[in-house]
């Protein structure tokens, strides 16, 4: 049966997908905060918003009384939560309280991303209900959203993701896999860190485990990330044997010398064997999402 999906930030990497795969059987209502960044704009609506607003997401609460809300606007930019702490508070910690006050009162089920980076990577891969410890201000402020919603009286779940890749229409944000192509591809010098390890997740998977979730009504926290564990070199290796290209050009280097603002996890990765039986997610590899992504690109 069809129901009413009210997305936020779907202007982003995941907001876009979840558009494009949700609108074919469902009302879809996409919110961001700028202008609609998606061109062919037929089954769908969209309406501006920005979460930090708590009446104007009532406005739109009670317009279309969504029975599923699925929450990824955040701020994404994890150094720049360091130089905003106020700023990420807002949009990360509160604006989640405010929707998960709205899906209380509206009776909607509220689904909510977070991330590896609520760990501190001492013990990776992770399991969902192992300690978070987190080094950064963005992962503290993904831990205490999760609180919010862990404290909240309406339906939730939360899918936690690790690095993000994938295409989408006028991206405000760069992915790792995006720019690595196309160094590669243009035969740059690249200096990448061999001392941090992660699943990258392809952004089609995430937009399907949201999918799984309101398909069985899931609640609770579930992993959902790719499936390989690998370091940040060797997934930049990878990718230049997928792409055929020289490996000469990449160098190691640790990451010290970056010296970025916010502190990472040396090692997260998921165990996905919840999602996997609760849910029925089955991620791609990395290179079948390379694949998917070099038709998409093409
Ligand atoms: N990317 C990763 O590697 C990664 C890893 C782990 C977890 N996550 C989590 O996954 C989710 C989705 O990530 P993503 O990479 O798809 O994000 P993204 O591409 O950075 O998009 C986030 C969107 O949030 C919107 N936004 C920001 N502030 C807003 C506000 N005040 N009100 C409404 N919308 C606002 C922005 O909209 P406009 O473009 O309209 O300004 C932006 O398009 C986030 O919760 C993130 O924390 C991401």
């Amino acid at each position: 049966m069809s129901k009413t999906i009210l997305i936020t930030g779907s202007n982003g990497l995941l907001g876009q997908k979840l558009v494009h795969l949700l609108k074919q059987k469902n009302q879809v209502v996409a919110t961001s905060l700028g202008s609609c960044l998606i061109s062919d704009q037929s089954d769908f609506i969209y309406q501006s918003l920005d979460i930090t607003e708590e009446k104007n997401i009532l406005q739109i609460f009670e317009k279309y009384k969504p029975d599923f809300v699925i929450n990824t606007a955040a701020m994404t930019n994890v150094d720049g939560c360091e130089d905003d702490k106020e700023l990420c508070d807002k949009i990360n910690v509160i604006a989640v309280n405010y929707l998960s006050r709205a899906c209380e009162k509206f009776n909607s089920h509220l689904i909510h991303i977070s991330t590896d980076f609520i760990f501190d990577g001492e013990n990776g891969p992770y399991r969902e209900n192992d300690q978070a410890n987190p080094l950064s201000y963005y992962g503290l402020s993904k831990w205490k959203s999760e609180q919010v919603l862990q404290q909240s009286n309406c339906k939730w779940a939360i899918l936690r993701t690790i690095i993000l890749y994938g295409t989408a229409e006028n991206l405000q944000r760069n992915n790792i896999v995006l720019w690595g192509r196309k160094a590669l591809k243009d035969g740059q010098e690249l200096n990448i860190i061999d001392d941090q390890f992660r699943s990258p997740t392809l952004a089609e998977d995430l937009a399907q485990a949201c999918y799984l979730v309101i398909e069985k009504e899931a609640i609770g926290v579930y992993n959902a990330s790719g499936k390989d564990i690998m370091s940040i070199y060797e997934m930049v290796e990878r990718m230049a044997d997928f792409y055929q290209c020289d490996k000469s050009q990449i160098n190691r280097i640790s990451s010290t010398t970056l010296n970025q603002k916010a502190k990472r996890p040396p090692k997260t990765g998921f165990i996905l064997d919840k999602s996997i039986k609760e849910l029925g997610y089955k991620p791609h590899s990395f290179e079948e999402g390379l694949t998917l992504l070099e038709k998409q690109l093409n």
